[in-house]
């Protein structure tokens, strides 16, 4: 515990997954694809334009607030969805969850995810986010969609960037995959780790229960990549997905679009959403980061669609300068994974907590006090 007290930010956070984790799942959560230049450009774009604070604002009260997709969160930031997390932590989504929901804010579960929704759906009183793949089977994506709406989901979230998979290197030294296919070194790795072995066995069989009742996972082993490749229809288009948000009639939002036209097509086919992202740099490398990439799409369509945001996002003034653009909520990937394989909900709790008294003691220095305050007028780019 005493180790959690001492991380500060999310490199603190960083290092003590790093001490905790197997390598070979560190590298899963900590690698991007290729050269892993679009990761490092994505928190680097946040240097690019520069915060100008306005004074003597009395900011003695400072609301924080946001409404995206119809749900109203207490903080403009929410938990991403991530792939595998009781792999991370034996508490894997339940943590996630909690401390979501204790913040106020949105946790989306993963087609992925090591918890079934229908659990999470129990567990907390939050909204219901989904993300969900494109399978090469419709039949399993109409009845993967059918379950969602039973299970009580308001938000989809499809995410469009995964038409295939990334060629994430680091997985491939270490072999990482599900089941484990270890490689001598990477088998070593874990050896060096035994309590985190101690944890895995110890708690209850990890599972992919959005998927299992489809996905053989006894057999070979399933690399990230493989699942994107295999099972993952490639000539998913606009068509097909304007078959799905009119089958979903609700909230619906496309997770990875990048581009100017493609936000526009979003409105076209009837999105209520879209999230500007690019998978945390884990997709395509060498694809502009999200932040530079804000300012337009925000222009065409910020004012028929919520506009989200994702990747690179480590402070509470990265979440300003991409509000001050025009998104209407941030996400985060890493800068809860890293909290949750150290220390659980604890350390989840702490990310969120930190990140919130950033962004309102940011708030305040800048002169404001709430969300739609900010613009770019506050912004000037280098
Ligand atoms: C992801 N991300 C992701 N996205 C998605 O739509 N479905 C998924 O199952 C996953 N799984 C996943 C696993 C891990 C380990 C990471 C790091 C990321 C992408 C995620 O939702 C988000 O877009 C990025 O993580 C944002 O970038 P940062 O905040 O990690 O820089
Ligand atoms: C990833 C997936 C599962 O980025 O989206 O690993």
């Amino acid at each position: 515990m005493t180790r959690l007290k001492n991380c500060h930010n999310f490199h603190d956070f960083r290092t003590l997954a790093k001490k905790r984790l197997p390598g070979p799942i560190f590298h899963y959560i900590d690698g991007g694809a290729d050269d892993e230049s679009t990761y490092r450009r994505n928190t680097a774009a946040f240097e690019s334009c520069d915060l100008v604070p306005s004074v003597l604002a009395g900011v003695k009260d400072v609301d924080l607030s946001v409404t995206v997709m119809g749900q109203k969160l207490d903080m403009p930031v929410y938990c991403s969805p991530t792939a595998l997390q009781r792999l991370f932590h034996h508490q894997g989504e339940r943590a996630v969850a909690n401390a979501a929901e204790k913040f106020g804010t949105l946790f989306g579960v993963s087609s992925l995810g090591t918890v079934s929704i229908e659990e999470i759906a129990k567990q907390i009183n939050s909204p219901q986010v989904y993300q969900f793949y494109f399978h090469k089977d419709r039949g399993l994506n109409r009845a993967m969609m059918q379950r969602a709406k039973e299970a009580g989901v308001q938000v989809m979230m499809l995410t469009v960037d995964s038409i295939t998979g990334g060629n994430r290197e680091r997985d491939l030294r270490t072999g990482f995959s599900i089941p484990f296919q270890l490689n001598l070194s990477g088998i070593l790795q874990f050896l060096i780790k035994p309590m985190w072995g101690i944890n895995y066995v110890t708690h209850e069989k990890f599972r992919l229960p959005q998927l299992d009742e489809h996905i053989d996972m006894s057999g070979g082993a399933t690399s990230i990549g493989d699942y994107f490749t295999n099972m993952l229809e490639p000539s998913m288009n606009w068509d097909d997905v304007a078959e799905m948000v009119k089958f979903w009639d609700g909230e619906f939002c496309l997770k990875g679009v990048m581009s100017r036209e493609d936000a526009r097509r979003a409105v076209d086919i009837g999105c209520t959403g879209i999230v500007i992202s690019n998978h945390g740099g884990r997709q395509l490398d060498g694809s502009r980061s999200s932040f530079d990439q804000l300012a337009e799409i925000v222009e065409e369509v910020g004012d028929e669609i919520d506009v989200l945001f994702d990747s690179g996002v480590q402070r509470g003034t990265h979440v300003l300068k991409a509000l001050s653009l025009g998104a209407k909520a941030v996400g985060i990937g890493r800068m809860y994974l890293y909290p949750l394989a150290a220390a659980g909900q604890s350390g989840v709790e702490r990310a969120l907590g930190l990140m919130r008294a950033e962004i309102e003691r940011d708030m305040k220095l800048m002169g404001k006090t709430s969300i739609d305050q900010l613009s770019s007028d506050n912004l000037r780019f280098r």
